[in-house]
């Protein structure tokens, strides 16, 4: 009685264990047709899955930051009074930087969406604003003997068409530095914007390219600021940083005011940035190119820095 009372008790169990083991394999075949049939519709409808990182950066959450004394090892320099603003401007500066060669660099083509960061005066925005317009009808037409008619009819002479260079400075005063120079050199594709000191105010999604000369080392909220800027990239879109060299003691500027590749490395890669282009034939600054770090621009590695 015993025994039959037991046998019984256990066929039970098998046959519970055995259904149990049918449901969860069936479960787990329902979840995956499941995925297949979403697949395959998202295929056939011919929709882009959404990118929720593109979207609003929900990878990357908004940095919550103080001003700092120091980031990374390193002593953040104090901004650059708009007083001193004439030696941005002084003649010798071409010769000294090469500015023209880190110009070339950038890669700006019309139609260009791009920006300024820390503009000054406007050094570097002007010639900016020039190299993303469409040229001028009377230019096309001496370039390729067009009568300017002909010229003036073709869409490559249409302003709606001109690039913008967004021109950001904290400094109230810069901007109307700026202002004065647009309307010297008939300029009027630069867009004046006045950021604050952790936000540049840029859209989102836009940017083809972000140009930093010798700022980057002022910003007293780093990781706020790539943190915008990273927003503001398109995915193909890029960070130009010039900084002085750090490794470098012929370069004659105060060592507050240089970065090592190294510390701008550990910097920008912190912040979701990945070196994607360099040049190293500059007398005296880095000149580094980072984009996105899910960008489909490939990465590169730094190349040491080397002393003659
Ligand atoms: C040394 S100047 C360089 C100006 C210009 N890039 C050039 O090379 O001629 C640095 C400029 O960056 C500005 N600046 C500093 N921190 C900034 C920030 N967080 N956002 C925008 N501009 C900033 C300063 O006000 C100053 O005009």
């Amino acid at each position: 009685m015993r025994t039959q009372t037991s046998s019984a008790v256990w066929t039970a169990i098998l046959i519970a264990v055995l259904a149990l083991q049918l449901s969860f394999a069936s479960a787990a075949a329902i979840g995956q047709e499941t995925a297949v049939a979403d697949s395959e519709s998202a295929e056939v409808s011919g929709e882009e899955r959404p990118n929720p990182a593109k979207a609003n950066d929900g990878d990357r959450p908004r940095p919550v930051e103080k001003a700092r004394r120091t980031y990374m090892g390193r002593i953040v320099a104090q901004p650059m009074s708009h007083l001193g603003a004439g030696w941005l401007v002084r003649p010798e500066r071409n010769d000294e930087e090469n500015a023209e060669e880190s110009f070339e660099r950038l890669g700006l083509k019309p139609g260009m969406t791009i920006v300024d960061l820390g503009c000054g005066n406007g050094y570097w925005t002007i010639p900016m604003a020039r190299a993303v317009a469409v040229k001028p009808a009377s230019e096309d037409a001496s370039e390729v003997g067009e009568s300017e008619e002909v010229a003036s009819t073709n869409p490559a002479s249409d302003e709606s068409l001109d690039g913008t260079v967004l021109a950001v400075d904290i400094q109230r005063e810069m901007l109307q530095k700026l202002r004065q120079n647009m309307i010297r050199n008939k300029v009027e594709n630069i867009q004046p914007i006045l950021g604050s000191v952790d936000d540049p105010n840029l859209p989102a999604d836009q940017v083809d390219l972000v140009l930093l000369v010798d700022v980057y080392h002022e910003f007293s909220h780093p990781e706020s600021m790539l943190w915008n800027i990273r927003r503001s990239l398109k995915s193909d879109g890029v960070i130009a940083l010039l900084e002085y060299r750090a490794e470098d003691p012929q370069v004659p500027i105060k060592p507050l005011h240089k970065m090592t590749k190294a510390q701008i490395m550990k910097e920008y890669e912190a912040s979701g940035l990945k070196l994607v282009r360099e040049y190293n034939e500059l007398p005296w600054q880095h000149l580094m190119f980072f984009a996105r770090d899910d960008s489909p621009l490939e990465t590169i590695e730094p190349k040491p820095f080397q002393t003659n």
